[in-house]
């Protein structure tokens, strides 16, 4: 039976160790100059109705150093569900490449994506989940710190969907969440009653004071640019600044899923900081975009 990734819940606990493990050898590989042309011949399309640096580039660059091709499709190419049905696209998709990703607004393009295409289909983001970067993100926090276990990661800002994929996997991995975020802006309901590790507050000082790692996003996400300057007041505590890692204990980790506005959600000061992680986080997209292929194509 083909494998999909469209949630974190997609996985089990072994499943992304499996896939955290894979990475970890390909990263070595990588490092080392060691060839794996473990795809090789094998295509990826990428389907996009957001913009993107990170998710193009890393898919792209990742399916190249494993002897494959991606085809980049941007918003206007395919206008998936406008010029023909997503269905339909997953169908024709399905007889020509191996492997789909798809960068969408609703949740339910990637699930009908993966109900109509008989190979595997890759979230790589929608307005419910990003699961692509919280397996990085949780990948990056053990190579760091060696384990998840005992691990305790505060998100300040926005629950959005790199909030809700960190309270999926919470409710499969070891670590505990504490997410601090302004009244109204609370994360999926439907997740938090999966987890028993989520704990939220609205005081971000309370979230930061036991954190091994401390994350932030953007405040306003792709398609809600409309509500950004709004939000910009009710965000302002929740801002990462030196002030509030005040609360913050010793040796904490700086993350964010990049792009960051500078000046919102995080300060200069603390972004290119002594405890910032957020470009080796960065690389490490490209590591796990192949392990998360080549597992799912195993
Ligand atoms: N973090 C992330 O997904 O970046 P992009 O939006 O640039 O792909
Ligand atoms: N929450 C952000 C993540 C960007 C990688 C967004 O959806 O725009």
């Amino acid at each position: 039976m083909k494998r999909d990734f469209t949630s974190i819940f997609d996985l089990g606990k072994q499943e992304i160790y499996e896939i955290f493990d894979l990475t970890k050898k390909l990263k070595e590989s990588q490092k080392k100059g060691i060839k794996h042309k473990i795809l090789k011949d094998k295509t990826l399309a990428m389907i996009f109705e957001k913009p993107s640096l990170r998710t193009r580039v890393t898919f792209e660059t990742g399916m190249t150093q494993l002897g494959g091709h991606a085809i980049y499709l941007a918003p206007a190419d395919i206008n998936i569900g406008k010029r023909e049905s997503v269905s339909d696209a997953a169908k024709n998709l399905s007889r020509w490449v191996d492997l789909i990703m798809a960068r969408v607004f609703a949740h339910k393009t990637v699930e009908d994506l993966a109900k109509s295409a008989v190979i595997p289909v890759i979230n790589g983001l929608c307005d419910i989940e990003h699961p692509c970067q919280i397996m990085c993100d949780l990948f990056t926090i053990i190579e760091k710190k060696e384990s998840l276990e005992k691990i305790t990661i505060a998100y300040i800002g926005d629950g959005n969907n790199v909030c809700n994929s960190f309270i999926a996997a919470s409710a499969l991995l070891e670590f505990n969440l504490n997410i601090a975020m302004p009244r109204g802006y609370e994360p999926n309901k439907d997740y938090l009653a999966k987890t028993k590790k989520a704990i939220l507050t609205y005081d971000p000082k309370q979230a930061v004071k036991d954190a091994d790692i401390i994350y932030t996003d953007v405040w306003a996400s792709m398609g809600q640019e409309q509500s950004a300057e709004k939000k910009k007041k009710i965000f302002k505590p929740y801002q990462i600044n030196s002030e509030l890692l005040k609360s913050a204990q010793k040796d904490y980790l700086i993350m964010h899923c990049l792009p960051a506005h500078r000046g919102e959600e995080i300060t200069d000061e603390v972004i290119d900081g002594p405890n910032s992680i957020v470009f080796d986080q960065a690389e490490n997209r490209l590591h796990i975009q192949k392990g998360i292929m080549v597992w799912l194509l195993k």
